[in-house]
């Protein structure tokens, strides 16, 4: 995660929407085909900014309808998010607006933030479902994403997230409503292609080990990939849902020793989302070096979602990597892109600059890529490139 790989005064070419060569911009000009082709090119002139490949943003909750004043202004006296939850704040205060919300509606909210991520440098984006919590609002919100993803030029990765927590009408039985993700969200997101993976929220207060894995077999059933939510608020063991082999597990605030060696063994990534430890005020955060040092591969994410890190910036994630988990630039850097890319099994598109990918990239006015999480709170992206398409915000 160190060796970035970097190239001065380079330049990449890229035709129908990939990327053909990455090398200097000498290189690149020798190209038979460039000499041949030159006045038919469109030039993107990056000289003295610094190019990287779109921030691929792993981790996120765009589709729900609004803010959360009242818990933001609720923490700040002091509650904390079981209390929060308890007093009727938390996921649950968010459904009823997303369960009334036409869809339309929804999939507007969530194209406004994929424009806002796009402008901050963010390429490929994992959006979950997870705020109505009923069969028709769960695939209404994924039909949302679907539709907002269709109108721009970035790349979308939808995630079934029914199992956020367990709604009030099922409170007390909360294995009836397990069952109805088990048995109607889960096969008929599957069956209309609304989801490439599930998404569990393990943890006290919302879904058991024992659940997770029962919802883990109805996913894999059905031919969809897993990630979870785990060790945001307790532990829990995580190598017996290896054999599900999960894209990811996020948050990871807690997690035992014996699960680090055989996580570092598996193809799990650890996703990590400081945004969320910053936004509830917490004086700890996940053990990034612990996790880095013994071999598992880590990625960054904004955990963008109304209660607990309500931000789009992947350069913000980054600087609280790098200032509040030890992590150094390059490691945030590979984190946010190639490691972000792995987390949701596009590697071989996405994350590198490296001819065949698609071409996604972002451009920084900075001289030095470890500007970007230093300057943190400020967006210094100029432009993005997702699919070949420029964004320009200049
Ligand atoms: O990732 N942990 C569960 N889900 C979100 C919180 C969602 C919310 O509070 O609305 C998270 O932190
Ligand atoms: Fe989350």
């Amino acid at each position: 995660m160190k060796q970035l790989g970097i190239i001065e005064n380079a330049a990449v070419l890229c035709l129908g929407g990939k990327i053909v060569s990455v090398g200097t911009a000498k290189e690149a000009l020798r190209d038979p085909w460039m000499k041949k082709h030159r006045r038919s090119v469109t030039e993107i002139d990056c000289a003295g900014k610094v190019v990287l490949p779109g921030f691929v943003d792993s981790h996120t909750h765009p589709a729900f309808v609004s803010p959360r004043l009242v818990d933001f202004e609720k923490r700040i006296e002091g509650a904390s998010y079981e209390q929060i939850a308890a007093a009727g704040g938390g996921i649950r205060s968010s459904l009823e607006a997303v369960r009334k919300a036409a869809k339309t509606a929804l999939a507007a909210k969530i194209l406004t933030a994929l424009r806002a991520m796009a402008a901050h440098g963010t390429t490929t984006v994992e959006a979950k479902s997870g705020y109505g919590l009923t069969v028709e609002s769960e695939l209404k919100s994924l039909e949302a994403i679907r539709d907002a993803a269709s109108r721009w030029p970035g790349t979308v990765v939808p995630t079934l997230l029914g199992a956020h927590v367990v709604p009030k009408e099922f409170q007390g039985c909360s294995q009836n409503y397990v069952e109805a993700v088990c048995k109607e969200m889960i096969p008929r997101a599957a069956r209309r292609k609304l989801a490439q993976f599930v998404d569990v929220f393990c943890d006290k207060g919302a879904f058991t080990p024992q659940e997770t894995e029962r919802i883990f077999e109805a996913a894999a059933k059905h031919g969809l990939s897993v990630r979870a939510h785990m060790g945001q608020l307790s532990e829990t063991l995580l190598a017996p849902f290896l054999r599900f082999n999960p894209a990811s597990f996020d948050h990871m605030d807690y997690v035992n020793e014996d699960d680090i060696r055989q996580l570092a063994k598996s193809d799990t990534i650890a996703t990590l989302v400081p945004g969320a430890n910053y936004f509830l005020g917490l004086k700890e955060y996940p053990n990034a070096r612990r996790l880095i040092d013994a071999g598992v591969p880590v990625a960054l994410a904004t955990d963008y979602n109304p209660g607990t890190s309500p931000t789009i910036s992947m350069p913000m994630a980054m600087s609280l990597a790098c200032t509040h988990m030890k992590m150094s630039p390059a490691e945030a850097v590979a984190a946010a892109t190639i490691n972000g890319a792995w987390a949701l099994r596009v590697a071989d598109r996405k994350g590198s600059i490296e001819p065949g990918k698609d071409a996604d990239f972002a451009i920084f006015a900075v001289t030095d890529y470890r500007e970007i999480p230093y300057w943190f709170g400020a967006n210094h992206c100029t432009a993005t490139i997702m699919n070949g398409a420029l964004a320009s915000r200049e």
